[in-house]
Parts: structure tokens; C-alpha cells; sequence
């Protein structure tokens, strides 16, 4: 079967770290508020010099370097972010070049918010099932703390900075790879943009996202793993978007799952949207958690509406 494998991972994150306190001096509301709602308790945000597309080049170069490959190696190479902080070049044409990827590898930014990565990845896929090649560079980045109303107390609480990023072998192997995905236009999460026109910025129906994803994270593990024939006792891992703790928790209950396979990091992140999943792959990874020949899943949900799940195998 041809399909991905995840070969190695980077990432970056701002410096300055913002307290669940902090926030609670500038809006009204509480450390205990956020995290019995979210289960945040921190999360980074860019410093002026910061955006996603730096982000995004010290998380590829990372995963770059921890690959081995050289940078001519890698065949197509994809953003997935809403936060670009220029609507051209992309911040997959800015990693192109600070990588120095050759002219042959295309690169393009997906928006698909949270589900951006998984998004990404189907792409990658197809670009190397299209146009050949072996290897393809994954990242998922975000700066939300520039979308934000810090104002706004409903939304200010839940978003985080940050940047993943995934190099994948495209293999003839027999290792379990499948993807779902889907979409329905909704306005639920609408966010202008730094480089939009008329920007405006984050706002969310929470419940009503809150009900689409808890219905959206169990429905595409279920597909995902159909796709593959493997249920849920051949996964070592499940890592999520890390919107909402009680997501999760009401995913793993309505399964009767394991929860210890349902990877949480968004205490310390808090909701990094696209690059959450490369996010939390990547501290997987760098804490000898994710050990080769495990298999993933990956599901994200969030702003489009969109959701995709994604299975595929470590393999180091
Ligand atoms: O990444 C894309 C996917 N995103 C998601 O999946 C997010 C899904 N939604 C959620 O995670 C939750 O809906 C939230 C965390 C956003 C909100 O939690 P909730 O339990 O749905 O709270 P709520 O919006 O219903 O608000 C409950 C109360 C309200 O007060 P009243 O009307 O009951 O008096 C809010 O005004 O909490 C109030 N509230 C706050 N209070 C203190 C809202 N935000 C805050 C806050 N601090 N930061």
C-alpha cells in the first residue's frame, strides 16, 4: 500500500509564556474558570519579533535536521495555518526558501484551521502520488495572540502560539496509512486576518462548537480507522486538537477508551489550532513517548467547519 510514514518531527515555541493569573488581570475572569472549563493553564505567545512563518522555519528546520535528509531530499512542502502573517509569499514559500528546498518542490499555505494539519498531510500525499518524489515537509503554525480580542474574556482564555512540523516518506510498505476528511461552511469561529482587509478578529459560538466537535472527534476516528481495517487496540496513540480537555475526556468515555492513549498537552499551549497536532507529535517524540513502528491517529476538528482524521506509523 503506498502511503505516509512520519520519519521525524520539530518544533518551536514563543518565549513568553502568559499565566491563566496573567489573564486574569486584564479580563474578567479566573485560573479556575479556564481550567475546569479547558484544562488550560498556560500557553505562549509571539514576541514582536516572532510570527508563524518564524515559527514555522525553526520547526522545519528541526524536523529537517532530525530526519537526516538534506533539504534537496524533500518534494513538496506544506503550511497549514490561518495566521500567515502575509497573504504572500506563503509561510510555506518563506520555510522554502530559509530551508533552501529546491525550486523543484512546491510549496503552498492550507487553511483548514484546526484540521489544518491533517488537511496537509491528505496533500502531501497527493502531491507526491502526482508529481513524485519521496519525502514531504508537514508544519502546522499559528499566531493567534494576533487574531485575538484580549478584551474578550469568551475567546482572549483559549488561544496559544506555536509551530509544528512533520517530515514523511511516502513508502510501498504494508504499514497503515489512511485519511478522512470533511467540511461544512459554517461561521461558528470567524476570524479576520493581519493581512486582511477590514480585519477583525477571533470570535466563536463556544457551545455550538462545542457539540460539532464532541459529534465531528469520535465520527472520524471511527472513519479513519474503518479506512485501515485497525480499531482502536492497534493505536498506541490518539493525539487530538487540543481545543478543550472535556472534548477529549467526552471522546474517550463515549468510546470506553484508554484514556492514556489520548495524548493532552493544552494545559501548557492552550488552542494552537493548526499546529496543536504537530505540536503535541513533536513532545511525543522528543520525550521517547512516540517509539518506532507505533501507530497514530490524529483528528483534528475546528473552524471551516472542517475535520479529517489521519492514520499513519513512526518510523525513525
Ligand atoms: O479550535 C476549534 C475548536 N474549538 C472548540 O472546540 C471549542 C469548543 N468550545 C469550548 O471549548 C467551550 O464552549 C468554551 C471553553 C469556549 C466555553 O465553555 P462553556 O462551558 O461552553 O462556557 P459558556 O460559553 O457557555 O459560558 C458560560 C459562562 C457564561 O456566563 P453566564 O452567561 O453563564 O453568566 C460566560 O459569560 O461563563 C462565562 N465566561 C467566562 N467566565 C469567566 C465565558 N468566558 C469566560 C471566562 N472567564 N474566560
Amino acid at each position: 500500500m503506498n502511503g505516509l510514514q512520519l520519519i521525524a518531527t520539530g518544533g518551536a515555541l514563543p518565549e513568553r509564556t502568559v499565566t491563566n493569573e496573567e489573564l486574569s488581570r486584564m479580563v474578567d475572569t479566573s485560573d479556575e474558570w479556564i481550567t475546569t472549563r479547558t484544562g488550560i493553564r498556560t500557553r505562549h505567545y509571539c514576541g514582536e519579533t516572532e510570527n508563524a512563518a518564524t515559527l514555522a522555519i525553526r520547526a522545519a528546520q528541526q524536523a529537517l535536521e532530525r530526519s537526516g535528509l538534506g533539504p534537496e531530499e524533500i518534494s513538496c512542502c506544506i503550511c497549514a495555518t490561518l495566521s500567515a502573517p502575509d497573504a504572500t509569499p506563503s509561510v510555506a514559500c518563506q520555510v522554502q526558501r530559509a530551508l533552501h528546498l529546491p525550486e523543484g518542490c512546491p510549496a503552498l499555505d492550507v487553511n483548514a484551521a484546526c484540521s489544518g494539519f491533517i488537511y496537509g498531510t491528505a496533500a502531501a500525499n497527493g502531491l507526491l502520488a502526482t508529481l513524485g518524489g519521496k519525502y514531504a515537509l508537514v508544519i502546522g503554525c499559528e499566531a493567534l495572540s494576533r487574531l485575538m480580542d484580549p478584551k474578550d474574556r469568551s475567546t482572549c482564555v483559549l488561544f496559544g502560539d506555536g509551530a509544528g512540523a512533520a517530515v514523511f516518506e511516502r513508502t510501498e510498505s504494508n504499514a497503515p496509512f489512511a485519511v478522512t476528511l470533511g467540511a461544512r461552511g459554517d461561521d461558528a469561529i470567524h476570524a479576520g486576518g493581519p493581512s486582511r482587509t477590514g480585519s477583525s478578529p477571533i470570535t466563536m459560538d463556544g457551545k455550538a462548537v462545542f457539540r460539532f466537535a464532541v459529534d465531528a472527534l469520535p465520527k472520524s476516528l471511527d472513519r479513519v480507522l474503518q479506512k485501515t481495517g485497525l480499531n482502536l487496540d492497534d493505536l498506541s496513540w490518539v493525539v487530538c486538537h487540543q481545543a478543550n480537555s472535556r472534548i477529549i475526556d467526552h471522546c474517550v468515555r463515549h468510546l470506553n477508551a484508554d484514556p492514556a492513549k489520548f495524548y493532552k498537552n493544552m494545559d501548557h499551549h492552550g488552542n494552537t489550532s493548526a499546529a496543536s497536532i504537530p505540536v503535541a507529535l513533536n513532545e511525543l517524540a522528543e520525550s521517547g513517548q512516540l517509539l518506532p513502528g507505533q501507530t497514530i491517529a490524529c483528528i483534528g476538528f475546528g473552524g471551516g467547519l472542517t475535520w479529517g482524521g489521519a492514520i499513519f506509523q513512526y518510523r525513525k
